[in-house]
């Protein structure tokens, strides 16, 4: 899949965003090493905090599809500014993707690319616990 295609899937995503109480929708689609797309958006909840962004439900769909080895995540916002993921995604991808690539879009252009390890330096993962 293209570059322009997986923004494309993630914008698509973000149509499907249940965000009711901050009106701020989020798509995110994310990209397996061998080229499955798997789509998320941000859900909300009355009770706020059991909201989830659309990274994770992204990253949780594809897990519990069977997936495991992932190359890319573009997440889509509208903003002018580019919408990077939270700290608790970062923690998710890094958890489950290791050093993907995010590409970051609005709804007419791409806005940056980022390695998950940049966003998220020193992380604490499972090397540590061992
Ligand atoms: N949100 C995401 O889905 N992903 C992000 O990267 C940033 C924030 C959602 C959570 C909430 O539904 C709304 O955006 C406002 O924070």
């Amino acid at each position: 899949m293209s570059d322009s295609e997986l923004i494309i899937a993630a914008r698509k995503a973000r149509e499907f965003a249940h965000a009711e109480y901050s009106h701020f929708k989020v798509g995110a689609a994310l990209e397996t090493v061998d080229g499955t797309v798997i789509t998320g958006c941000n859900i909300e909840n009355a009770t706020y905090g059991l909201t989830v962004c659309a990274e994770r439900v992204a990253m949780f769909k594809a897990l519990s599809e069977g997936h495991r080895h992932f190359r890319r995540i573009a997440i889509v916002a509208d903003t002018a500014s580019p919408t990077p993921p939270c700290g608790a995604c970062r923690q998710i991808l890094w958890e489950f993707g290791g050093d993907l690539e995010v590409m970051l879009a609005n709804l007419t252009q791409e806005a940056g690319r980022h390695r998950l390890r940049d966003l998220l330096p020193l992380p604490f993962d499972a090397r540590l616990l061992k």
